[in-house]
């Protein structure tokens, strides 16, 4: 692999190399590794377009305790605000001789168009690109699955809400189904629901009752307001009323059912604070285990 960009071509070996790689960066109480030196020498550089806090601060913790050199650029303050173009902004970090690229971007197909204009040996990691793919919380949540549930093959996964502008939940079906995933199910408004993903082999539900029947994963996506054209909701307390994730609706799941959400939460209009907070959330430990996903993703793309 020389990028990282989309979980839709990764194969099962591939899959499971990341994550058994990311466990050998977990110490026993759950935490990554502190330091170890596998990427001394090496520089990477966070290019952030679109806000972020998980993922460009697990990435700046994943290159430091790889022992690499990371600069997070502050976009807003670079010379992009000064109409230099993507292009040019890349070619000019490449003379400082970068190893490796970390980009967010707003529209889809960013990372992978610098991918295809990067100059051979140097890496470009997609950290999120428009409404396509955002692979490395894909794989921090396939992690945080299989340390819980173990096996994937007889797990039964819920995704609910706002599935058309979701980068993340597209890059999850991908990796449930390689990784063999029982059911995947989906459930939203039918304005928020993408008209394609039935040929994704998912399970699609009208109802968040049934969907969410005897699961054992839930995961709770926002509602991207940022990309939404026009009126897709009557109103947020509307949707919460159909949608939210309650502690009403978790009790449907299977006991040891346990409760993701890529984050950033809205309280009250995707989940309420008592399931946020509540026994069966692993919202924060997924956030933990990006450190040493991402470790495990820039030190196989380093060659380590
Ligand atoms: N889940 C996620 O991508 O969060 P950030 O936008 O804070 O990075």
């Amino acid at each position: 692999m020389q990028h990282f960009l989309t979980t839709e071509s990764l194969t099962l070996d591939q899959l499971t190399a990341i994550l058994d790689t990311a466990e050998s960066f977990i110490n026993a109480d759950g935490s990554s590794v502190k330091k170890v030196p596998l990427l001394r020498g090496k520089t990477i550089v966070n290019l952030f377009f679109e806000a972020s806090t998980r993922t460009r601060s697990t990435f700046e913790l994943a290159a430091k305790r790889l022992s690499a050199d990371i600069l997070t650029m502050n976009i807003a303050a670079s010379a992009t605000v000064k109409g230099e173009s993507l292009l040019d902004t890349l070619r000019n970090l490449e003379a400082m001789h970068v190893d490796m690229f970390v980009v967010r971007h707003q529209d889809s197909g960013a990372a992978e168009f610098l991918s295809q204009h990067i100059s051979p040996g140097i890496s470009v990691i997609n950290a999120g690109d428009g409404r396509h793919a955002h692979p490395t919380q894909a794989m921090l949540d396939m992690f945080t699955i299989r340390r819980h549930k173990g096996a994937f093959d007889q797990l039964k996964v819920t995704i609910v809400g706002d599935l058309l502008h979701s980068r993340v939940a597209r890059s999850q079906i991908h990796a449930l189904r390689t990784l063999g995933a029982k059911e995947i199910r989906v459930v939203a408004p039918r304005t928020l629901m993408p008209t394609q993903l039935e040929g994704l082999g998912v399970d699609v539900y009208d109802s968040v009752e049934s969907a969410l029947s005897g699961t054992d994963v839930i995961i709770t996506l926002r509602l991207q307001k940022e990309r939404m054209q026009g009126a897709l909701l009557p109103s947020e307390r509307e949707y919460f009323q159909l949608f939210g994730l309650t502690s009403e609706r978790v009790a449907l799941a299977a006991k040891d059912a346990i409760v993701m959400h890529p984050g950033p939460i809205n309280r009250g209009v995707e989940i309420s604070s008592s399931v946020a907070d509540g026994e069966q959330s692993v919202i924060l430990q997924q956030v933990s285990y990006g450190i040493a996903v991402r470790m495990a993703v820039m030190s196989i793309l380093a060659g380590q």
